[in-house]
């Protein structure tokens, strides 16, 4: 995906190189998460045409650029009417999300009590994010959910990770105030835009 081209590419670039050129981490998504609401306000960055179009059964995930140096992943998410995650962690990545277009709704989940696999939480009031909003995933504080509420429009919200996650643990609810927790495969939806 790092050949693929968009313009504005070069402002992204620019934004990825200042941030983790930091030595702290939290400076680093500091820089990252100022950036990244720069970058939605000025207009000057176009995403791909493919992140535009939602896929049908699950939100689209479209990683559109890896730093071949930090590993950091930018992936830009597509979320058609009502599609959204379970809650969910970052398996201790750092991260930046912004939204792009649309509206989105994040509910923020801390991490109460664990025992045989399963997780007590207290759940914090769902937030609404308008485009150009941004919120950092700072480990411990990484167990949410993310979904669009709009029964119309799509929304679409781009990422910031530390490195490319490949998985991630999940949590059903067991209907007593327990959630079992279990994991899953984040997989990637093709970037071609042909
Ligand atoms: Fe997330």
């Amino acid at each position: 995906m790092n050949d693929l081209d968009f313009t504005g590419k070069d402002k992204l670039l620019a934004l990825l190189r200042d941030a983790c050129g930091r030595t702290d981490s939290d400076e680093t998504v500091r820089v990252l998460r100022d950036g990244m609401i720069r970058l939605i306000n000025e207009k000057a960055l176009f995403l791909p045409e493919c992140v535009f179009e939602p896929v049908e059964g699950h939100y689209a995930r479209r990683e559109i650029y890896k730093c071949p140096d930090s590993g950091v992943s930018v992936v830009a998410m597509t979320w058609a009417p009502g599609q959204g995650t379970p809650i969910h962690d970052h398996c201790g990545l750092w991260g930046v999300e912004g939204v792009w277009q649309g509206e989105i709704e994040i509910t923020q989940y801390e991490l109460l009590e664990q025992k045989d696999g399963k997780v007590r939480f207290l759940r914090h009031e769902p937030m609404m994010g308008g485009v150009g909003s941004s919120g950092c995933i700072i480990p411990p504080h990484e167990y949410h959910t993310i979904r669009n509420p709009d029964p119309k429009r799509i929304a679409i919200s781009l990422h910031i990770y530390k490195d490319s996650m490949g998985e991630c643990a999940i949590y059903e609810p067991l209907g007593d105030g327990w959630y079992a927790k279990g994991s899953k495969q984040l997989c990637l939806d093709p970037v071609d835009c042909d």
